[in-house]
């Protein structure tokens, strides 16, 4: 009798590194829990009321697997409010749901997805899930985008690039010269760029958000709710793009998720009109809070955006450093959760000033020690 095995890709996929920290963080709850990127506020009441609203009047059926109109129409009008017109646009299981999509339209096996280091955890496992190869650009130390970095690693076999702005896990916001280089390379070498702009609304700059978007009107640009919205357990994303792309996206989630959430759509439509500002300047505080907390011991490059610092590990050795901060129950991922390297850790500053206070004392006495 032949012996049953699990699929190939089984054994090039590595399980998250974050999930296993924040299920530690779990386990200890009167530890600091800095290990993952969940809002920590909630889903605003009139969104909750609107699902609520939904349900009860009999809205729990399949929804149409594009998304229901009135939201689609919604993130269109978002979008052309901040000048950006994109063919067509698909509502996705999170924004891991779209880029799952995005990456299964673009590349298949014998592809190669050139993806910026330090990434976020999903870019370069999807990209072996679906068969091709993932090429890391080092963007250290500053993480800019730079065509010195991105040039070399283009083959004939090059299907597109992966950016993600405002960065997770640097909190890095390119410039629009950095989307310039990026988009006239996607050009020369006729590149798909997919630009994961889940935390546009996560801004600590006065200018506004420049999106890839509004310099590439080819661009793939996914976006969601989870962030913004506090509704990371809604599933609720969605991908814009040319037509040709959205379409096989589309057939794609006929066949996988089907539709995405239907009552969190219908909900979602309220979230536009509600005004995220004052939890971006909480964030915005606690940002400053801990750069102020820290610049005396760590090296860091400043955040501009999301709820994300990725300092130096003292010493140089992340999981190292990580290590000790866990026995002292301050859950944070070593960089090599999110890079080829291991040299820098992550921070998430979605969590409270009492937690970052404490969080800022630990890792100071860390610093000394590893110092
Ligand atoms: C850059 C980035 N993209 C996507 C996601 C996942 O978004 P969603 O929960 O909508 O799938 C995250 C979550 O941490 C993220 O940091």
């Amino acid at each position: 009798m032949r012996k049953k095995t699990l699929s190939q890709r089984v054994d090039e996929i590595r399980p998250s590194g974050i999930r296993r920290i924040f299920d530690l963080a779990c386990a200890n709850p009167d530890g600091i829990d800095l290990s993952i990127g969940d809002p920590d506020f909630d889903v605003p009441m009139p969104v909750k009321q609107e699902a609520i609203r939904w349900i009860e009047n009999g809205f729990n059926g399949y929804v149409s697997t594009r998304g229901v109109s009135e939201l689609r129409e919604q993130i269109a009008a978002n979008l052309s409010g901040r000048d950006i017109a994109f063919e067509d646009t698909l509502v996705t299981a999170g924004a891991t749901g779209g880029y799952i999509l995005a990456i299964m339209a673009v590349a298949g096996p014998g592809d190669e997805v050139l993806i910026t280091d330090p990434y976020f955890v999903a870019y370069a496992n999807v990209v072996i899930m679906c068969g091709a190869t993932p090429r890391l650009i080092d963007t250290y130390p500053d993480f800019r985008l730079t065509a010195d970095a991105i040039l070399p690693l283009i083959t004939e076999r090059t299907k597109a690039i992966v950016i993600n702005h405002p960065n997770n896990p640097t909190g890095v916001l390119y410039s629009t010269d950095d989307l310039r280089v990026v988009n006239e390379i996607a050009k020369d070498h006729g590149l798909h760029i997919i630009s994961d702009e889940i935390y546009d609304r996560f801004v600590f700059t006065d200018a506004p958000f420049v999106s890839m978007g509004n310099i590439a009107d080819d661009a793939i640009v996914v976006s969601g709710f989870s962030k913004t919205s506090g509704m990371t357990g809604w599933r609720l994303g969605y991908v814009s793009g040319p037509a040709a792309v959205i379409d096989a996206m589309a057939t794609f989630q006929q066949y996988s998720y089907v539709c995405a959430n239907s009552v969190a759509q219908r909900a979602a439509i309220s979230a536009f009109s509600y005004d995220m500002e004052s939890q971006v300047q909480k964030y915005r505080h606690r940002r400053d809070r801990l750069l102020e907390g820290l610049q005396d011991r760590f090296r860091m490059a400043r955040p501009e955006g999301a709820f994300y610092l990725f300092p130096e590990a003292p010493g140089g050795d992340a999981d190292a450093f990580v290590n000790r901060a866990i026995e002292r129950k301050l859950y944070i991922i070593p960089g090599n959760v999110f890079s080829a390297k291991n040299t820098h850790f992550r921070i998430s500053f979605a969590a409270s000033d009492a937690d970052i206070d404490r969080a800022i004392i630990i890792l100071n006495g860390l610093a000394e020690e590893f110092g």
